[in-house]
């Protein structure tokens, strides 16, 4: 079954074609980074992004199209991000994906983002197997999640306030980065120096499997305010601090999931699963535990079209195609993995 995946849920246009025989694989993907023009912005300008993502979709298309040596006509599903993200954004996918669906006369699969990130560990040369435990840590969510199988989601713990990588993006904003700041926080903090900026780290003894955010940005502002300026080294300082921090929680609570739940395996996925320092600490404190810990491809952890087409195919497999009246179709901005 060959399926085509589109996303467009925020500053990223994702295309690509993965096909469900011999075992899966991924035939080709495309993406389209709006970074640079929202960059001058300091943030995501959701109408520049709804444009941009117009622009896009029929290069991309063409392109998965021509390095797969595919044609339309070849095509069995279409599924594309149905949810959560910004409106506009999503309904240039979605009817985009919908008007080419019924125009080949196939189904279409409307995916939610999360899913896809959750599952994409499954695109990697060592895929994870069913049942795991997922920390799903991105600029929008941050969520521990028991993945029994493909649509059984059960939601463990999550952030009261900010996710990670909005944490990340609004430290670097306030240490002087540009948009988006995780990567470049994160490079920031390779240059610092460990142990000299303590800050804290919130909800590491509550007891449970929620995370809050919102305090240690605060807390941040508070090292930035102390100076009237910072060196680069300060700001090096205060960056390492953060990052340590943050890693500190989620790694412990993504650690403490994995016991409560009595399994042995632990996916990492979205945005903040590509920070190395995450990564480094992961792997240390697993070492010698019998947990494994999954990473999706780097170049899948943020938003990209694989991760929705295999969603969409895996989905479709599970007999998940969206059946409606041809032209009817909603996207789904504010939704909940766990509802259906
Ligand atoms: O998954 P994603 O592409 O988009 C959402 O679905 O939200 O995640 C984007 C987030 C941003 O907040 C970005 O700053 C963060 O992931 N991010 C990182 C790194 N790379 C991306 N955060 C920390 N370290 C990184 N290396
Ligand atoms: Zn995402």
């Amino acid at each position: 079954m060959l399926v085509l995946g589109i996303e467009s849920s925020c500053d990223e246009t994702g295309m690509a074609l993965y096909s469900s025989d011999a075992g899966g694989v991924l035939l080709a993907h495309a993406l389209h980074s709006q970074v640079s023009m929202h960059a001058d912005y300091g943030g995501v300008v959701p109408e520049l992004a709804s444009r941009d993502h117009i622009r896009r979709v029929v290069p991309l298309l063409r392109k998965v199209l021509a390095d797969s040596g595919r044609s339309l006509a070849e095509l069995d599903a279409v599924a594309y991000t149905q949810g959560p993200g910004l409106a506009g954004a999503l309904l240039v996918g979605a009817a985009f994906a919908e008007a080419l669906a019924t125009a080949l006369g196939v189904p279409t699969v409307p995916v939610h983002h999360l899913e896809g990130h959750l599952l994409s560990p499954l695109l990697s040369r060592r895929p994870p197997s069913f049942p795991f435990v997922a920390l799903l840590v991105s600029g929008g969510h941050s969520q521990l999640m028991r993945v029994s199988g493909v649509g059984e989601y059960e939601l463990m713990g999550e952030t009261l306030d900010d996710a990670a990588g909005e944490a990340f993006d609004k430290t670097a904003k306030l240490l002087g980065l540009g948009y988006p700041g995780g990567p470049a926080l994160a490079a920031l903090a390779d240059r610092g120096r460990p142990g000299l900026v303590k800050l804290p780290r919130p909800m590491l003894q509550s007891g449970n499997l929620d995370f809050s955010f919102s305090g240690l940005k605060t807390a941040v502002l508070t090292k930035v305010r102390e100076r009237l300026t910072l060196s680069d080294q300060q700001r090096a300082d205060i960056a390492r601090g953060f990052q340590d921090a943050i890693v500190e929680v989620l790694v412990s609570k993504a650690l403490r999931a994995v016991k409560v739940s009595g399994l042995k395996q632990l996916v990492v996925a979205g945005g903040v699963g590509a920070n190395r320092e995450l990564r480094r600490q992961l792997d240390a404190q697993v070492a010698r535990t019998g947990i494994a810990v999954f990473y999706p491809e780097f170049e899948f952890c943020t938003d990209n079209g694989a991760m929705i087409a295999l969603a969409g195919a895996l989905r479709l497999q599970a007999g998940g195609a969206c059946s409606k009246p041809a032209g009817a179709f909603a996207v789904r901005p504010r939704w909940p993995l766990t509802t259906s």
